[in-house]
């Protein structure tokens, strides 16, 4: 049997965990707690936050079949959708509520490199503030996430600002009509999307239609109400030293998305470049069935991509050391019960032990090294006799044989 395409076996989690870890002290610095939400959804609530004209709804759901209702209910795809129903449900009165989670999202894309169907997120959410410092702070806190916590210097921030519904309504029909111009020289995915879902034309990865959009008019030239803010954003930016590229081009697959959005890439990653996304959500409360609207700002960190974009620099980083391990080698049946007791107490004592059963002396000797051990502790007839242990120091060779109630305080200070 074969992992199911688009999947991956995690063998090695160091890096994983460290990344969680370091995300997870970065969030709790900035006052964030943490959630966690089911894997399993009901499909209409990406339905109706993520738009049914979007890629992820309307070709990557995990439905899951259970029945006639089976069609109600998929893997969550996303986690924002899922934090606001959270929101929604539990009746949280206090704003901003600052959460973030982490775990699996499932989408039926091609796999490619960076791309799976079974991926991880590490998502934050801000919900219930207008300020646009917030997102000044939340583009802050990431950066500072992936600069200092992670060393990584070969990366950059992009952003744009996508206005209020009635900016980008307006903005929409002079983009149509700039459109009207070039689209029959444009693929067939764009020239749907000009009807669908205008702005997604620009995250068309064809190159003739990139060209054609080169001169295509930017919604940040035409923000009316919401300019000051973009504004504001950009100077806070820069005043917090974030360093950033303005793309106008830049407008999310997903169509929640209003005022600020960005993105952090990495051009290690290939075509699939992005290992984090966010942006401003300020109407999703009410389209998933809240009563008031909570304007909100959020982030998700791919985590494989993250992976893939410190692998070469695992060395530099501070990854937690493995406690030094004992490996307890009782020299015959008769001495396995001892073996047992011995590594109890070594076990209450903190101490990091396990015991090899099977084979002759030297081969659990070389295995007991395979797997690094600090010290080995030898259990013959003579020891059990004794009531004593031969340990001995795998990395300088000694040994030292010493009462088997010493063993515990002895390892412990070495
Ligand atoms: P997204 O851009 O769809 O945004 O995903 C965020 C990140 O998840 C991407 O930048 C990428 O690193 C990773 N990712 C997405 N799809 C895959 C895949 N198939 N394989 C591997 N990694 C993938 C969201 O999901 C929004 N919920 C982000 C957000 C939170 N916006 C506001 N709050």
């Amino acid at each position: 049997m074969n992992k199911i395409k688009g999947t991956q076996d995690f063998i090695d989690l160091q890096l994983f965990n460290f990344i969680i870890d370091k995300a997870r002290q970065q969030c709790e610095q900035y006052n964030f707690s943490e959630i966690a939400t089911p894997i399993l959804e009901p499909t209409e609530l990406f339905k109706r936050s993520l738009g049914t004209e979007t890629d992820v709804v309307s070709k990557e759901m995990y439905t899951v079949n259970t029945g006639p209702d089976g069609d109600n209910i998929c893997l969550r795809p996303e986690a924002t959708a899922s934090t606001i129903r959270a929101f929604i449900e539990n009746s949280i009165q206090h704003t901003p509520w600052k959460v973030f989670s982490w775990g699996a999202m499932f989408r039926h894309e091609r796999p490619q490199k960076g791309r799976y169907r079974q991926f991880h997120q590490f998502n934050l959410e801000v919900i219930g503030s207008n300020a646009i410092a917030e997102d000044a702070l939340c583009i802050k806190m990431l950066d500072s996430l992936f600069s200092d916590s992670f060393g990584l210097s070969e990366y950059a921030l992009i952003i744009n600002f996508l206005g209020t519904p009635e900016e980008r309504h307006a903005y929409v029909v002079i983009l149509d009509k700039y459109l009207d111009g070039v689209i029959d020289k444009a693929c067939k995915t764009c020239a749907v999307r000009k009807v669908s879902n205008i702005l997604r034309v620009f995250d068309c990865k064809n190159e003739t239609c990139q060209s054609l959009y080169k001169k295509a008019p930017k919604i940040i030239d035409h923000l009316t109400e919401s300019a000051e803010e973009w504004q504001q954003l950009q100077e806070q930016l820069t005043l917090l030293s974030v360093s950033y590229t303005i793309d106008p081009k830049l407008v999310r697959g997903l169509d929640y998305y209003s005022k600020t959005v960005f993105e952090f890439v990495s051009s290690n990653l290939g075509s699939q470049n992005a290992f984090c996304g966010g942006g401003r959500y300020n109407n999703l409360v009410k389209t998933i069935g809240g009563k008031e609207d909570q304007p909100s700002i959020g982030a998700s960190i791919g985590i494989e991509r993250l992976m893939m974009v410190l692998e070469p620099i695992k060395d530099k980083l501070a990854l937690p050391q493995p406690a030094a391990l004992t490996i307890l080698i009782p020299l015959a049946v008769e001495q396995q019960t001892l073996a047992l007791l011995i590594a109890q107490n070594l076990h209450t004592h903190k101490l990091s032990c396990d015991i090899l059963f099977e084979g002759s002396v030297k081969s659990m000797m070389r295995k007991a090294n395979k797997m690094g051990a600090t010290y080995t502790v030898l259990l013959g007839s003579d020891e059990q006799v004794t009531r004593t242990a031969t340990v001995k120091n795998m990395i300088t060779g000694t040994e030292e044989k010493m009462d088997q109630t010493k063993l515990a305080q002895y390892l412990k200070k070495v």
